[in-house]
């Protein structure tokens, strides 16, 4: 049964689809999808422990529709968002007959939306697909706005397409099976969106985030609603990412160096170094008086209090030097004639795209951040 619903449409002319948010939506997937078939037929992409938890109760939905459906299941994990996944997952999709006309589901967190998306893209010049993200991180921010790929071994998310999916179904109700951590990291891209650009939002988060961290529906919801409606605004002001849509990538830069640094694991999963990430930015921007002095400590206490990573000092293990994590930065994909592309913020709600910061600064704050990791471990 759907207790809240809301429609977020994103309005892209021949490729608009709506986000479809609510609790109870996967078991009326077979209603939502049936729409866009030609044939009572889907194939879906999933992961094997998204599959044991929720497969019976999509399949059951897009049954009472009168629909059937051909599941894969992959290994859970980052790695397998790779070339072999690409193609396990194209060969069969090829040999379980998906027609040009025909609609692939990607059901799972972003390695499974990104991966599955980017097989349809490829696949017979690109088939129509539907998102049915089960963790917050996909609700809020992969499931939306059509970036698709897979990590080469030089690089995160280095291969790719943009195609959009026809249908998102973020059914709230699946986040109640999220493990903690992977619901805090998720948590973190909820977080950028009123820090990139809606300081009302930031507010509301304040007051409200516990409340959705202890799995309130409404206040589940909202978030997810609030965060779908900001990402699909930017995205149709820039879908190929030429410009504004870079917003998305608040904390990234810094995050990314972070997740490259630890190996793209269990010692720090996305979401935790875009929280890191988004602190270090508030902080560089106070640094350059850009922003105010207290907006860096006021995100860090939000953090603080969502009991997520927040600074270099909850990063488990080694990592290296300064020097090094301006290196790793400047192998990101977001660099232009050899300057680092940054977002940095006048205020909290109030982000922009920098593309003509020194790496001095950087450089220092990082450093700065290092010592005090340092100064944390031997106290
Ligand atoms: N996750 C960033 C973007 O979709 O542009």
């Amino acid at each position: 049964m759907t207790r809240t619903s809301a429609t977020v449409h994103v309005p892209l002319g021949a490729r608009a689809y709506d986000i479809r948010i609510g609790e109870g939506l996967l078991s009326r997937a077979g209603a939502e999808i049936g729409p866009l078939l030609r044939r009572p037929r889907v194939a879906v992409v999933t992961e094997a422990r998204v599959e044991a938890l929720h497969g019976a109760t999509l399949a059951a939905g897009l049954e009472a529709a009168g629909i059937g459906m051909a599941a894969l299941a992959l290994e859970p994990g980052e790695a397998t968002k790779s070339w072999r996944s690409l193609e396990t997952v194209v060969e069969w999709l090829i040999g379980e007959k998906v027609a040009r006309d025909d609609v692939v589901v990607a059901f799972g967190g972003g390695v499974v939306g990104d991966l599955a998306g980017f097989a349809a893209a490829i696949l017979r010049r690109g088939v129509r697909f539907v998102q049915i993200p089960t963790t917050l991180l996909a609700q809020v921010d992969s499931s939306v706005g059509g970036k698709t790929g897979i990590n080469s071994p030089q690089g995160k998310n280095l291969v790719g397409a943009f195609h959009q999916p026809r249908l998102v179904l973020a059914d709230t109700g699946l986040l109640d099976t999220l493990p903690e951590r992977d619901f805090r990291a998720g948590y973190a891209e909820v977080a950028k969106y009123g820090l990139l650009g809606d300081a009302a939002f930031f507010d509301w988060l304040e007051a409200n985030a516990p409340a959705l961290a202890a799995g309130d529906p409404a206040a589940r919801a909202h978030a997810v609603r609030r965060s779908c409606e900001m990402k699909a605004e930017i995205v149709v002001r820039d879908e190929t990412e030429e410009g504004d849509r870079a917003l998305l990538n608040l904390g990234h830069t810094f995050g990314h160096a972070l997740e490259a640094a630890t190996g793209y694991g269990d010692r720090l999963l996305h979401g935790e170094g875009v929280a890191i990430g988004c602190v270090l930015a508030f902080e560089l921007s106070a640094r350059l008086g850009l922003c105010p002095q207290e907006a860096p400590s006021r995100v860090a206490a939000h953090f603080d209090r969502m009991g997520m990573r927040r600074r270099l000092a909850d990063v488990p293990g080694a990592l290296p030097d300064a020097d090094a994590l301006v290196g790793l930065m400047a192998q990101d994909k977001k660099v232009r004639d050899g300057r680092i592309a940054f977002i940095l913020a006048r205020d909290i709600g109030a982000a922009f795209v920098a593309r003509d910061v020194g790496l001095a600064p950087v450089r220092a704050l990082l450093a700065e951040a290092l010592a005090d990791r340092a100064r944390l471990a031997v106290s």
